[in-house]
């Protein structure tokens, strides 16, 4: 079993989106394809705002379960004995401050969401940290690294996500090349920025369930390349 945990203090820089698809290329894999099986992926969402998310609305229709947990405090400490589940994925929100005292008792407050942010680290295997190739990106992805999981020795590797290979390699290079100057472990493999994507979240549909056209495998293939790069999909 291996929690893996997306995370990173910046909005909007891709956590949903990976969490969601790397969960469907894992569930791709893994599923039986025994409609009476259940699957043994599950894609977590721990981010008070994420239940209006495009993917609540297909809660019993994805090819993996899908969960919301940022009120469940008890059931997040259990993540790791979840009877059946090999893969979970953790999608967290970005505005998470750490220092946040927990006991405000509203689930939708601050100091609650540390709290749920905590326990999952806590029983993390590995924190993904999406990053956008321009420098925007680069403050809070280094806040994040160092004072969040660097302090906790949570194993950690940046991803390079939304990169459009019609601006050339200048900005990547230079986002790649901060990753490394860094001394932050790094994927090769790096997600492309397809509309495709954007609509997709919007439609509640994940990266397996695109059309079979080129741009769509093209979009498609990145999810499988870092899965496989992550190791995710043995037995
Ligand atoms: N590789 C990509 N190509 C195209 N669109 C993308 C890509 N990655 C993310 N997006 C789009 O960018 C927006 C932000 O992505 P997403 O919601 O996954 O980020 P987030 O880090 O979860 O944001 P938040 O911090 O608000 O939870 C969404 O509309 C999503 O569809
Ligand atoms: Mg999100």
């Amino acid at each position: 079993m291996a929690v893996h945990v997306v995370l990173n203090q910046k909005g909007g820089v891709g956590k949903s989106t990976i969490a969601v698809n790397l969960a469907a290329v894992t569930a791709d894999v893994l599923n039986t394809g025994d409609p009476e099986a259940s699957s043994p992926v599950l894609a977590l969402s721990v981010d008070p705002q994420g239940s209006a998310v495009w993917w609540a609305s297909r809660v019993n229709d994805l090819p993996f379960h899908i969960a919301q947990g940022h009120d469940d405090l008890a059931g997040l400490k259990k993540l790791k004995n979840l009877p059946g589940i090999k893969h979970v994925y953790v999608d967290t929100p970005g505005w998470i401050d750490l220092s946040a005292d927990g006991d405000s008792g509203d689930p939708l407050g601050e100091g609650a969401a540390a709290d749920v942010l905590r326990t999952v680290l806590d029983m993390a295997d590995l924190a993904i940290v999406p990053i956008e190739p321009e420098p925007l990106s680069f403050d809070p992805t280094a806040r994040t690294i160092n004072t969040v999981l660097k302090p906790r020795g949570v194993p950690y590797l940046v991803v390079v996500n939304n990169w459009d290979p019609r601006d050339g390699v200048h900005d990547l290079n230079e986002t790649k090349g901060f990753v490394k100057a860094n001394g932050w472990p790094l994927a090769n493999s790096v997600i492309r920025h397809y509309k495709l994507h954007t609509r997709a979240s919007a439609d509640g549909l994940v990266v397996t369930e695109y059309p079979a056209n080129r741009v769509a495998l093209q979009a498609r293939e990145d999810f499988y390349k870092l899965a496989l790069e992550l190791n995710i999909g043995g037995r």
